[in-house]
């Protein structure tokens, strides 16, 4: 069996050095080091991170850089940036950067250039999105598309979904986009209440193009629309898709022409760059998804070539680890302070949870450690107003990212010193708290005052006004989203992951989890689609089978 990291010297190093600073508060290593902010904060890529109010010092950041170097980093960055098979479960390359390669170097795969492949697709998106765009791809009755709906889920709509979202000043303004991912038919029923068939345009997204949800939703968004327009030959003029199963896509009666390829070195996840954004082309235009992909480029040479400390995906990887595996914090929070972002809280959750959330070893040793954190979160204000109260007074240790725009893609007074004045007030609030002393002291003065208006109550309940602090966080600033800014966002994001994934051992490109429970529903499907009132549902336990006879009897009344 393979050394499982926390066998190393360098976690053994990590684990004491965190027991002595455990006792210490992050404002004392404020008041120790005036130049704390400058030591601790980076700019590079027009992203600007300040990581100072962590739980670090320099000997953290030492010692954490030994853990990276025993867990081989450089090499596996190397690895993966050369195309080499990392994603060993399923004997794949792992090459979302070669979709985004702007410089066009040579990245080879079983010995075949893959950029010419790339940018044939990167080209055929360009006329697609410019066609529909300018009005000159009609539909079948001969209107202008004025609808995009992409029926896709996990990776296949939560990217595209997320950065049509954040980037919705970029759209062009006669076209609206729809994301439909849930089986739940309501969703999709929702959807089509609200689109004119002759105007509408259906991708259907799916690497594998057999996933249950996406494949129902697709066939019935068929058949809505062949009953609206009356003819099946209108399914040329209002389907397209994105997949890497060519054959089960012109199985499904979408023509070679309006397909869009992608290849099996693209993880779901990882695949927003791909033909997969072709909803983002569409609603930006290919001009501004490929700043996209240049910004995610940019983000993509930092990371390959940067030394350790001071490269910002391996710094933010680093200190995600360092809270993960050293201090137990099970969680961490996606805060933006730019509500364009949305669902980048949600995008993260697959990006990070399916990549991480492993237990075993690339060589499938059972890991005595945790791994990835529970990722959550929302708009900042928004989130301040509803969960804030347990960061701030709760039991758990949260480490946090403040994600944070300094211009906003508006015009209207006064909003943006707003947001930025509270960012500001809550990271520095989590990290100072209030202790006993400062709250004793600012309700004297209170109470000389209140104390006149007979406001006596409230002066007893000191401890419920004290505020411990001492949760992390990091601010990440940026001047306004643009395609480009975004692109490196995410890129920063996903190799904090990879960076992750290293020093665990663990492999972030497959997804077995997820298996189970497609096989056990595809089995369960046909119990509930028979007539028959009661099934034996032979190897079920008595939960299941007690609630699949009760539905089936409800169903058959
Ligand atoms: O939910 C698991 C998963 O395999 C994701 O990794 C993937 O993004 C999603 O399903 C959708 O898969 P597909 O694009 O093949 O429909």
């Amino acid at each position: 069996m393979d050394k499982l990291i926390n066998q190393g010297t360098a976690w053994a190093a990590l684990k004491k050095h965190q027991k002595y600073l455990a006792p210490v508060h992050l404002r004392d290593l404020f008041a120790l080091d005036s130049q704390r902010f400058e030591r601790f904060s980076i700019e590079t890529c027009g992203l600007f991170l300040d990581y100072s109010k962590n739980r670090l010092t320099n000997d953290t950041l030492t010692l954490l850089q030994h853990l990276a170097t025993e867990a081989n980093l450089a090499d596996w960055i190397a690895r993966m940036f050369q195309g080499e098979k990392i994603n060993n479960t399923e004997r794949r390359a792992a090459l979302h950067i070669a979709l985004r390669n702007r410089s066009n170097c040579p990245i080879s795969v079983d010995g075949k250039d893959v950029m010419y492949d790339v940018n044939a697709v990167l080209a055929k998106m360009r006329l697609f999105s410019n066609a529909v765009r300018d009005g000159k791809w009609r539909g079948y009755t001969g209107k202008p598309i004025e609808s995009i709906v992409n029926i896709g889920i996990g990776g296949s709509d939560l990217g595209p979904a997320m950065v049509t979202r954040a980037l919705n000043t970029y759209h062009h303004p006669r076209l609206q986009s729809y994301f439909v991912s849930n089986v739940d038919g309501a969703h999709l029923s929702e959807t089509l209440a609200k689109l004119d068939p002759e105007t509408s345009l259906f991708i259907i997204a799916s690497k594998t193009f057999t996933t249950q949800e996406t494949m129902l939703n697709a066939r019935s968004a068929r058949q809505w629309l062949i009953n609206k327009l009356g003819n099946d030959k209108a399914v040329a003029k209002h389907f397209v898709a994105i997949s890497t199963a060519t054959q089960k896509v012109t199985e499904f009666g979408i023509d070679s022409a309006h397909q869009f390829e992608f290849w099996d070195w693209v993880g779901g996840r990882y695949s927003l760059w791909s033909a997969i954004g072709l909803p983002i082309a569409l609603m930006i235009g290919q001009d501004n998804f490929e700043q996209l992909l240049d910004g995610a480029h940019e983000l993509d040479k930092h990371f390959e070539t940067a030394p350790l400390l001071k490269n910002l995906p391996v710094l933010m990887g680093l200190i995600d680890v360092w809270y993960s595996s050293f201090w137990g914090a099970t969680t961490q929070a996606i805060l933006p302070y730019d509500y364009t972002l949305a669902l980048f809280p949600a995008y993260l959750q697959q990006l990070v949870m399916e990549s991480l959330g492993k237990r075993v070893t690339r060589e499938g040793n059972r890991v005595d450690y945790p791994t990835s954190s529970i990722i959550w979160g929302a708009p900042g204000n928004n989130g301040q107003h509803a969960f804030y109260q347990l960061l701030h007074q709760g039991t758990h240790l949260v480490p946090a990212d403040f994600i944070i725009a300094l211009d906003s893609q508006h015009d209207l007074p006064g909003h943006q010193e707003a947001v930025l004045s509270n960012a500001l007030a809550q990271t520095h609030a989590l990290m100072m708290g209030r202790n006993i002393e400062e709250t004793r002291a600012e309700l004297e003065i209170l109470k000389s005052t209140s104390l006149q208006k007979g406001e006596i109550g409230k002066f007893d309940k000191l401890p419920h006004r004290v505020f411990p602090g001492n949760q992390p966080t990091n601010t990440l600033l940026y001047k306004k989203l643009t395609p480009a800014v975004l692109g490196k966002l995410i890129a920063l994001y996903e190799h904090k992951v990879f960076v992750q994934s290293v020093c665990w051992g663990i492999n972030p490109f497959d997804q077995w989890g997820v298996e189970l429970g497609k096989q056990v529903a595809s089995i369960l499907l046909p119990t509930l689609q028979t007539d028959q009132e009661k099934t034996a549902h032979l190897g079920y336990d008595s939960s299941t089978k007690g609630l699949l006879n009760y539905i089936k009897i409800y169903r058959s009344r």
